[in-house]
C-alpha cells in the first residue's frame, strides 16, 4: 500500500500521498489539500516546497552529493567535455560516438547569429553590463527565429530550436565581450570544438592567428560542466515558470538569465571578486570582514559563502578550489587576492557563526579568481555562469514541456486593507 501522512483541520482529517524520489527523499503531496480543506500551504521563499519531480539532477545538500542523470559531478568534470554533458542533461543519456560526432556537427551549423542582430550590438552602450545584454539579445532571437515560437511545435522542432540556441549562445556572449573592448567580433569556426570555438572567439583576433592555451579550454570545460545544472535553484525555476505558460524557449531562457543576474544567485561570482579586491586595498583583514558579515546591523554578507540546499559543502567548490591552485600554477599566474579568499574561508571556517549556521563556500568562492586568471574582465563571471547553466536550463525546460506541466500560478495569503470606498482627490 501506498504511503500517505494525515492532517487534522478542525475535525476533517485528510490523507495526503507520498511521494518517493529514486534516493528515497519523501514528499507530501499537497495538491488536493485546497479542494479538500480549503487551507492553502504558505512557504516564503520555496524552503520546504517541491515544485516538480525531476529525472535530471540529484542533489543531497547534507551529504554534499550533486550527480547529473545519476553521474558524479567529480567524475563529469574529470573526464567528460562540456558539449558530452549537454546532450547528457538534454537528453538523459550519455551520447554514443555517432550521436556525438552527430550532435557537435549539427550544434556546429547553427552557430551564426542573424546579421541584424548586430544592430543590437552597436545599440547597447559599450559600458552596459554583460548580463543585461545577455538577456535581452537572447531574448531577441525570438524575433529572427519566429519558427520556433510555436507552443505546439513537435519534438524534432523543438530539438532544432534547441540546438540553435546552444549554437548561438557562446557567439552572443563572445561578441559582448568584444564589444565591451571596443575589437570587432570573430566569427565562429566550425572546425573548432564547443568550448575551443567560444575561446577562439573571445581570445582570437582579426589580425592574428591566436592558439589557445590547452590548460585554459580544459579549466573553461570543467567550469562549464560544474555549472551545468543544479535543479530547481531560483534561474531554473524562473525557466521552468515562464516556460509553463508555453513561452518559448528563447524568452524562457532570457527570464532565467536575469533570474541568475542577481549577486545572491550567480551574480555572486563577480560579488565575491569585488569584496575580496576591497579587503585588499582596506588591508587584508580577513577578521574585520567577517566581524561586519557577522554584524546583524551591517548588510555586509560574505560573499560566495553559504548556500540554500549545501549545509556541509558544496561538491563544486571542493574541485573548483583545486582546479584554481592547478590553473594559477600552471599559468604561473600570482593573485594576491587568491591568499585573503583562502585566509578568509580558514577564519569562517573555524568561526562559531559560520559553523552553526553550516556556512561554507560555495561554487562562486573561487570561480571568479580561475576567470580573472584566465583573462576574463569581472562583469562577464555572471555570463559565463549562464553560458555553463544554458543546457541545465534546457534540459529543464523541455522535462516541463514534455512532462505537460500545468502553468505554474502560486497562491498568496492576502494581508492588505479590507474593503473600502473610494474617495475622490479633492476630499483625500
Ligand atoms: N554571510 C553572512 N551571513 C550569512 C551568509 C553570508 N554569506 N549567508 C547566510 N548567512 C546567515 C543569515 O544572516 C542567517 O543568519 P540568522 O539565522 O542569524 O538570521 C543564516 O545565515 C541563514 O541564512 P539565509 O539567508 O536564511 O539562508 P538562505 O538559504 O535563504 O540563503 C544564500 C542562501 C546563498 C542566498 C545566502 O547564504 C547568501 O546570501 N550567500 C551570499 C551570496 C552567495 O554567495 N550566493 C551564491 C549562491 S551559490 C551559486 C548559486 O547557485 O547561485
Amino acid at each position: 500500500m501506498s504511503e500517505t501522512v494525515s492532517l487534522n483541520i478542525g475535525d476533517k482529517q485528510v490523507k495526503l500521498p507520498v511521494i518517493t524520489g529514486t534516493e528515497n527523499e519523501k514528499a507530501i503531496d499537497i495538491s488536493k489539500i485546497r479542494a479538500e480543506t480549503g487551507y492553502i500551504t504558505l512557504d516564503p521563499g520555496f524552503k520546504n516546497t517541491g515544485a516538480t519531480t525531476s529525472a535530471i539532477t540529484y542533489l543531497d545538500g547534507e551529504e554534499g552529493i550533486l550527480r547529473y542523470r545519476g553521474y558524479p559531478i567529480e567524475e563529469l568534470a574529470e573526464k567528460s567535455s562540456f558539449l558530452e554533458v549537454a546532450y547528457l542533461l538534454i537528453y538523459g543519456e550519455l551520447p554514443t560516438k555517432s550521436e556525438f560526432i552527430d550532435f557537435q556537427n549539427k550544434v556546429s551549423r547553427h552557430t551564426l547569429i542573424h546579421e541584424d542582430m548586430k544592430k543590437f550590438f552597436e545599440g547597447f552602450p559599450t559600458k552596459s553590463h554583460p548580463m543585461g545584454q545577455l538577456s535581452a539579445l537572447v531574448g531577441a532571437l525570438s524575433a529572427f527565429y519566429p519558427e520556433s515560437l510555436n507552443p505546439d511545435a513537435t519534438e524534432e522542432e523543438d530539438n532544432l530550436t534547441i540546438i540553435k540556441l546552444l549554437a548561438k549562445f557562446p557567439t552572443i556572449v563572445s561578441w559582448i565581450y568584444k564589444k565591451s573592448l571596443g575589437h570587432p567580433v570573430i566569427y565562429p569556426k566550425n572546425s573548432l570544438d564547443y568550448v575551443g570555438n567560444y575561446l577562439n572567439m573571445t581570445f582570437g583576433q582579426l589580425t592574428e592567428d591566436v592558439e589557445i592555451d590547452p590548460i585554459v579550454s580544459s579549466a573553461m570545460n570543467k567550469l562549464l560542466i560544474l555549472h551545468a545544472d543544479h535543479e530547481q535553484n531560483c534561474s531554473t525555476s524562473t525557466v521552468r515558470i515562464v516556460g509553463s505558460s508555453n513561452a518559448n524557449l528563447f524568452t524562457s531562457i532570457s527570464a532565467g538569465i536575469s533570474a541568475l543576474w542577481g549577486p545572491l544567485h550567480g551574480g555572486a561570482n563577480q560579488a565575491v571578486i569585488e569584496m575580496l579586491e576591497k579587503i585588499k586595498e582596506d588591508g587584508g583583514d580577513s577578521e574585520k570582514w567577517l566581524a561586519k558579515a557577522k554584524d546583524k546591523n551591517d548588510p555586509f554578507r560574505l560573499m560566495g559563502f553559504g548556500h540554500r540546499v549545501y549545509k556541509n559543502f558544496d561538491p563544486r567548490a571542493k574541485i573548483i578550489k583545486k582546479a584554481c591552485d592547478d590553473i594559477l600554477n600552471n599559468l604561473g599566474v600570482k593573485d594576491p587576492v587568491l591568499d585573503i579568499a583562502k585566509k578568509l574561508e580558514e577564519t569562517a571556517l573555524n568561526d562559531s557563526y559560520f559553523v552553526d549556521r553550516k556556512l561554507y563556500p560555495n561554487v562562486d568562492f573561487y570561480s571568479g579568481i580561475i576567470y580573472r586568471a584566465l583573462g576574463f574582465p569581472t562583469d562577464m563571471f555572471t555570463v559565463l555562469f549562464a553560458l555553463g547553466r544554458l543546457p541545465g536550463w534546457i534540459a529543464q525546460w523541455k522535462e516541463m514541456r514534455t512532462n505537460k506541466e500545468p502553468i505554474g500560478r502560486p497562491r498568496q495569503i492576502y494581508t492588505g486593507e479590507g474593503k473600502r470606498h473610494f474617495v475622490a482627490l479633492k476630499d483625500r
